[in-house]
């Protein structure tokens, strides 16, 4: 017997998928319809009509395989991405950990990239560039277990009397934050194993090289690296903090609150 979700992909493909749009699951071909024609209300004939046959086209097995699977992944990421919690009013301890801790990462991060030597063609990798490299890793790490607790636990329904398209707005901003707390690290590594820098975390251990040293093509890694951390995430934290002071000292609801600890 199929198991539950192989059930629900393959009723889906049944009724939605490589069929024509005039071919509803309601419809039969006229084989299907000859067969049961005795058990037939006389009603449903007159003001339907006689369907159309249109031939079942088998798809070739490869498009089957995407279908089966992009639309439970679809539902799942929409699922995910959203995960609004009806009967959550604030945000789980964890995630208000984690938010915080992404926070003070950042600036210890941000105060690193200002105060270390300019990193150029030959640059020693000194105790700050690799401090810098230590806690980018380290945020990467904290960003992987935010996502999956984010994914796992979802997020307070929005606060009531907000416009929907600040909602939205927020959820956009939220996700970029998310997208660049990965990218960041990513390409700095890739840059870092470009120069032929080793990334070591705090001593413990050294990560695996992206690239071959110098390999063509990668240069642009580090100015686009620096580029998003400078410009695209710090305009993007600042409209955030903006956006939650706004909420808490203008409009006074409590957005800021169910972030902060102790609600
Ligand atoms: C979210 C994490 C990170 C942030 C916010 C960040 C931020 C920055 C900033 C602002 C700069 C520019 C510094 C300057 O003004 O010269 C920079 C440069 C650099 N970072 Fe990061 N960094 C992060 C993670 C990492 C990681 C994980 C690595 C390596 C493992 C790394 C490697 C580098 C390198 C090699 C440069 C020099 C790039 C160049 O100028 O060509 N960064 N970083
Ligand atoms: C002083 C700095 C910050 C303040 C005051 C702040 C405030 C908040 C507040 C109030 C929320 C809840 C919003 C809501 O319920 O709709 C929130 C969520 C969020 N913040 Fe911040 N934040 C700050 C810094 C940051 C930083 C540096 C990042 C990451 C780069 C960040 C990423 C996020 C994300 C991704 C969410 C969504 C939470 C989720 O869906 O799990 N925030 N922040």
């Amino acid at each position: 017997m199929k198991t539950g979700l192989g059930r629900i992909v393959r009723s889906f493909e049944d009724r939605y998928r490589f069929r024509p749009m005039s071919c509803r699951p309601h419809r039969r071909t006229s084989n299907q319809v000859a067969k049961n024609i005795g058990t037939l209300p006389r009603r449903w004939f007159q003001t339907v009509g006689a369907p159309i046959d249109l031939p079942y086209v088998k798809p070739a097995p490869s498009l089957r395989k995407i279908n089966a699977w992009t639309i439970p992944f679809l539902q799942w990421l929409a699922k995910a991405t959203q995960g609004t919690q009806k009967d959550m009013t604030s945000y789980t301890g964890t995630a208000k950990a984690l938010h915080w801790t992404i926070l003070a990462l950042l600036i210890v991060q941000f105060a690193l990239a200002w105060t270390m030597p300019h990193i150029g063609r030959d640059t020693p990798v000194t105790t700050l560039i690799s401090l810098h490299f230590s806690f980018g890793v380290l945020i990467l790490l904290v960003a992987v277990l935010r996502l999956a607790w984010r994914i796992g636990h979802g997020e307070p329904e929005p606060e009531k009397g907000i416009p929907q398209w600040q909602t939205m707005l927020a959820r956009i901003v939220h996700w970029l934050l998310y997208a660049l707390l990965f990218l960041l690290p990513v390409l700095g590594w890739t840059n870092a194993s470009w120069r032929g820098m080793p990334v070591s975390f705090f001593g413990l251990f050294t990560m695996p090289k992206i690239m071959a040293t110098r390999a063509p093509g990668w240069a642009w890694t580090g100015d686009v690296h620096a580029f998003l951390s400078e410009y695209v995430l710090l305009v993007l934290v600042g409209l955030h903090v903006v956006a939650a002071l706004y909420h808490h000292f203008v409009r006074g609801d409590g957005v800021l609150r169910r972030m902060l600890p102790g609600t």
